[in-house]
């Protein structure tokens, strides 16, 4: 995927660096394959594998034995299959009509959500099967073959007759809640699609839904957030390496008093004689707005509120009570890293790890651990 104007910033020009450890990507993907038992195991590389860089990230996912790959669009389809020349690949989003020879040309295989687009397919394939995917809503209610639509394959079989079905596959709305009883209800329903699509695998959990427990992991699973280090089991300690770092460049310290305010809005109040640190990021790297005055950073082992508005292109840090020979400019805070990790910034910007990776700005000097020569 480009990455767009920005394609490579060195880091004497960089407001922040990007720490990508593809060791740990690897580590996660062997980890929830050892938690599989054997059960396969596809890597979900979408949206630039999470905001990772796909074509960082699916090579050192194909040498440590993955196999599959699922992505959202075709076009993410196109990319992979130039990186990964052998690999399945898998495209959710589903069979979008007048793109047929696309996917042959590309080899991608479509993950069909509904009899419409199974007879897109079947025409298309003509005489000889294509592999496809089927995908079966159990209770997302957005894409996937709906109740009624099984209903009629169960009176009517030769509505999907002719297709080269490799999987059925479902998806669970609340893995992440492990006590919803919506995954038992999901599981139940799979279940009764699965004696009306008995053919091909069953591919039923994504990160979470591997810790829901064996029942939930069927013949593949499709994990993705988990791979990059987001925790998959809420409320227990993260099982998963830590892949991403930020660490964000000083550029100027401010000494402010009584009655100053900082940023946008002024909506930081200066109560005491305070040191306030502007770092060179801002949501338009990815950084949400919503953090403002609500998150922090750190020096060493010195937490660092960050103070006002998170605006275009900056941040600022209350940095008073870091000795002064760590807080100046051309110091560095740490926006993520150990202590204070993807989920830790998405709880303080009230979203989730998902949506801070894939916010994940292109003005960042992004340097990759390991990876190359794996
Ligand atoms: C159908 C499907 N399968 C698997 C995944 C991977 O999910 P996760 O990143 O939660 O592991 C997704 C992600 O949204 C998805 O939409």
């Amino acid at each position: 995927m480009t990455r767009s104007a920005y394609p490579h910033i060195p880091l004497a020009h960089a407001g922040a660096v990007l720490g990508i450890d593809l060791e740990a990507v690897a580590a996660n993907y062997r980890e929830l394959c050892r938690r599989l038992d054997g059960v396969s195991c596809a890597g979900v590389v979408k949206s630039d594998a999470y905001g990772l860089g796909v074509e960082e990230v699916a090579p050192v996912l194909a040498n440590a034995g993955c196999r599959e790959f699922f992505v959202a669009h075709i076009e993410e389809g196109i990319e992979l299959r130039k990186i990964l020349p052998k690999a399945e690949i898998h495209i959710l989003n589903g069979m979008f009509p007048g793109a047929e020879e696309t996917y042959t040309e590309n080899n991608l295989i479509p993950v069909i959500g509904s009899l419409h687009e199974a007879k897109i397919w079947k025409i298309w394939c003509g005489e000889t099967p294509l592999p496809c995917d089927l995908h079966v809503d159990t209770g997302m209610l957005r894409l996937g073959l709906s109740p009624k639509e099984l209903g009629q394959i169960a009176d009517e079989p030769d509505l999907i007759q002719g297709l080269d079905i490799q999987n059925i596959i479902s998806h669970l709305a609340s893995a992440d809640e492990a006590q919803s009883s919506q995954n038992v209800a999901q599981l139940n329903t799979f279940r009764r699609a699965r004696e009306i699509l008995p053919m091909g695998r069953a591919s039923f959990c994504n990160s979470s839904g591997i810790f829901l427990g064996s029942e939930y992991h069927f013949d593949l699973a499709r994990p993705g957030v988990a791979l990059y280090g987001a925790n998959p089991s809420p409320g227990n300690p993260n099982p998963m390496r830590d892949v991403v770092s930020l660490k964000a460049r000083i550029v100027q310290v401010r000494d402010a008093d009584m009655p100053e305010t900082v940023g946008y809005g002024a909506t930081y109040a200066i109560k005491k004689p305070s040191r306030i640190a502007t770092v060179p990021v801002g949501y338009s790297d990815g950084v949400l707005r919503s953090l403002s005055n609500n998150s922090c950073g750190y020096i060493g082992e010195h937490c660092v509120p960050l103070v006002g508005r998170v605006s275009m292109d900056l941040i600022t840090f209350d940095v008073s009570d870091v000795p002064e020979e760590f807080a100046h400019a051309g110091q560095w805070i740490e926006m993520i890293g150990p202590h204070h990790t993807v989920d830790d910034m998405a709880r303080d910007a009230n979203t989730i790890g998902y949506e801070v990776l894939t916010s994940l700005g292109r003005r960042y000097h992004r340097v990759y651990k390991g990876g190359s020569d794996e």
